[in-house]
């Protein structure tokens, strides 16, 4: 982690490439490429929603001084982004922050190439704020590695008021509700659920579809523990049917299409529904719509019970540069504050990560959804996502991302669709 360069620089390179190691300067792997006073983020914060929130961090920390270099690498859930950081790591180029995810955050800290964040923490009582699901991530080996930014959930729908009230629907209370409210609008012409057609989104629909099915026991056996009888079980098999069946209430353009784009549709008119993590509802605040008047939010129907989730983490890379140093602790102060939370969760669509505030400046859903994240927290029902790296390490999700994909883009039947993931998960975890 924080360890000096030389080692960190030897962990890197081998034994045989020591005497080239010592004779580097020691700034190569440093977050050397920022100008003075810059710091440069990497990050895949490029929707409106997701800029704005972005924009918050920016201003913050223009207010103390320190200027901005950004780093977006566009593409949902992380996927791209990770990619390019791999190749800024591997070059000798980290920059100095970049946003990830739970599992990840874990393997940077492994490859101990990363700073220190326990001071930050310490001052600021992390370890009493956030919750534990969440301090398993956001700390490796005890110490503090990344600073999260806030929680989001990926169980929501998020509605078109007007077309709901058009169409006569009234919130979905039961999965049969649920699609009797998706028939109703396909019958009249509209899409019923606007979809995006990427792994890491049909992953999310996926978990939505397993939670609501199996219920929050389910859930953590098949998809945190990968326990193979759950994964491939009646259960399991009957997620897959419900799957199917909302399949057929999204339109034939959604392969390939952005999550931002699916939420456009709702906005505009054009679907009733998306099944989304809550920074669908950024995109929502940001076209100045709100929530109860112009769009509606609620738990996807069988799932009010449990909350899977993420959370933004922002891990800094270990550098010499002490100008740099200081910057990146600055950085993880603000975005650890109790202000800057509410801030950013009222661009980006979140609720706090910190157990600790007060909700008053929080919109309609995220009072809802800050009150859940904390029973959940309590009940042992806050679970990590699995298309957003919080339920296992990104080689099994890789390989669910793989069997689910396959199961939307073709006629799979649902018991071999359990079948393949069970032997996927179990391929990936041997
Ligand atoms: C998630 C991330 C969110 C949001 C989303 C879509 O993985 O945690 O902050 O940006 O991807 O890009």
């Amino acid at each position: 982690m924080h360890a000096n360069r030389n080692k960190t620089v030897i962990n890197r390179l081998g034994l045989a490439l020591l005497p080239f190691a010592l004779a580097l300067s020691t700034n190569t792997l440093a977050a050397d490429t920022a100008p003075d006073g810059e710091v440069e983020v990497l990050n895949w914060w490029t929707s409106g929603g997701e800029a704005k929130a972005l924009g918050a961090l920016k201003d913050e920390l223009s207010d103390q001084g320190i200027g901005w270099k950004n780093m977006p690498v566009a593409g949902g859930a992380g996927t791209n982004a990770m990619a390019v950081l791999r190749s800024r790591i591997t070059s000798g180029n980290p920059p100095t922050a970049a946003q990830v995810l739970g599992y990840d955050a874990q393997d940077w800290a492994e490859r101990d190439g990363l700073s220190s964040l326990d001071e930050v923490a310490k001052a600021g009582k992390w370890d009493e704020v956030f919750p534990q699901p969440l301090q398993q991530f956001a700390k490796y080996e005890g110490h503090w590695i990344g600073a999260p930014f806030e929680i989001h959930s990926t169980n929501w729908v998020w509605a078109n008021k007007s077309l709901m009230d058009e169409l006569g629907i009234e919130q979905p209370k039961t999965w049969d509700d649920f699609i009797a409210s998706l028939k109703k609008a396909k019958d009249a012409g509209y899409t019923g659920l606007a979809y995006g057609g990427q792994p890491w989104q049909d992953t999310t629909v996926f978990e939505n579809v397993v939670l609501a099915t199996g219920g929050a026991d389910f859930y953590r056996k098949a998809l945190i523990e990968l326990d193979p009888e759950a994964l491939d079980s009646a259960t399991m098999t009957q997620v897959f049917d419900h799957l199917r069946e909302l399949l057929k209430y999204k339109d034939d353009n959604s392969p390939g299409r952005d999550w931002n784009l699916a939420t456009a549709m709702v906005i505009n008119g054009k679907a009733l529904y998306q099944i989304m993590g809550d920074w669908a509802k950024g995109e929502f605040l940001n076209a100045n719509l709100k929530p109860g008047t112009d769009f509606m939010c609620f738990r996807t129907p069988g799932t009010q019970d449990a909350v899977t989730f993420n959370s933004d983490l922002m891990i800094m890379f270990d550098t010499d540069d002490a100008q740099q140093q200081q910057m990146q602790q600055t950085m993880a102060k603000i975005i650890g504050s109790p202000e800057f939370q509410i801030t950013f969760s009222q661009f980006k669509g979140s609720v706090p990560a910190r157990m600790d505030l007060s909700a008053d400046k929080l919109d309609a859903c995220a009072q809802r959804g800050y009150e859940q994240v904390k029973s959940a927290a309590k009940n042992h029902t806050l679970m990590g996502s699995m298309a957003h790296g919080y339920a296992a390490p990104a080689s099994v999700k890789n390989a669910v991302f793989d069997i689910i994909s396959s199961f939307v883009n073709s006629d799979m039947p649902s018991d071999v669709a359990a079948e393949q993931l069970a032997a996927a998960v179990q391929g990936a975890t041997s």
